[in-house]
């Protein structure tokens, strides 16, 4: 299946979570089997070109692509947290939404130092989440270079946000 016959599966659901957003959902996508396993291929192929040694996934939708990626290349899974979530010690990191604040957390014993870390998630929008992903398993001294999504919204400039801190950005359909 091509990224397009993908796109071709992804909801659009007008005026959710507020009037006037158009509301891109992947729920059309995983439910269809075909569908999620090609778009976990393509995800998988880039992971691998990236070198990737572990997947970070943001939950909760990012752990739903990043788990599967994983589990088809081989490789760990670390699960980037909404607070108060992981039993042990964490390290957080807080960041700005378009309205308020919101934080992550990680367990970083569960990175070898150095491990290259390819972050997955859903989607990209403004790349607020992303970005403090990424500075989140660099803390837990981690080498994350790519981040990959299966939509990214250009209009929010997320992508060129991830792109100007560095790091190479790559979606399957915007
Ligand atoms: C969505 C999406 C990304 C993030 C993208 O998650 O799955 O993680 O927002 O937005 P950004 O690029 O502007 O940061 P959400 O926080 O809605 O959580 P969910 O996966 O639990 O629904
Ligand atoms: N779909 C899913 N998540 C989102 C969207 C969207 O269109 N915009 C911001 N987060």
């Amino acid at each position: 299946m091509t990224p397009e016959e993908i796109k071709a599966l992804v909801r659009t659901v007008p005026d959710f979570p507020a009037p006037g957003i158009l509301f891109r959902d992947v729920t059309t996508l995983i439910s269809h089997g075909k569908g999620l396993s090609a778009c976990v291929d393509h995800l998988a192929d880039r992971a691998r070109a990236a070198g990737a040694e572990a997947i970070a996934g943001m939950e909760a939708r990012g752990f739903i692509f990043g788990a599967a990626v994983a589990a088809r290349m081989g490789v760990g899974f670390i699960p980037v947290r909404k607070p108060g979530k992981l039993p042990v010690n964490t390290i957080g990191i807080d960041y700005a939404l378009e309205y308020g604040r919101d934080r992550l957390e990680i367990d970083p014993t569960a990175i070898p130092q150095g491990q290259r870390v390819v972050i997955i998630d859903d989607l990209i929008a403004t790349g607020g989440t992303a970005l403090a992903a990424a500075e989140l398993l660099r803390m837990a001294s981690a080498s994350v270079t790519h981040a990959l999504f299966v939509i990214d919204l250009p209009g929010l400039h997320g992508a060129a946000r991830l792109r100007d801190a560095g790091l190479t950005v790559e979606a399957l359909m915007d």
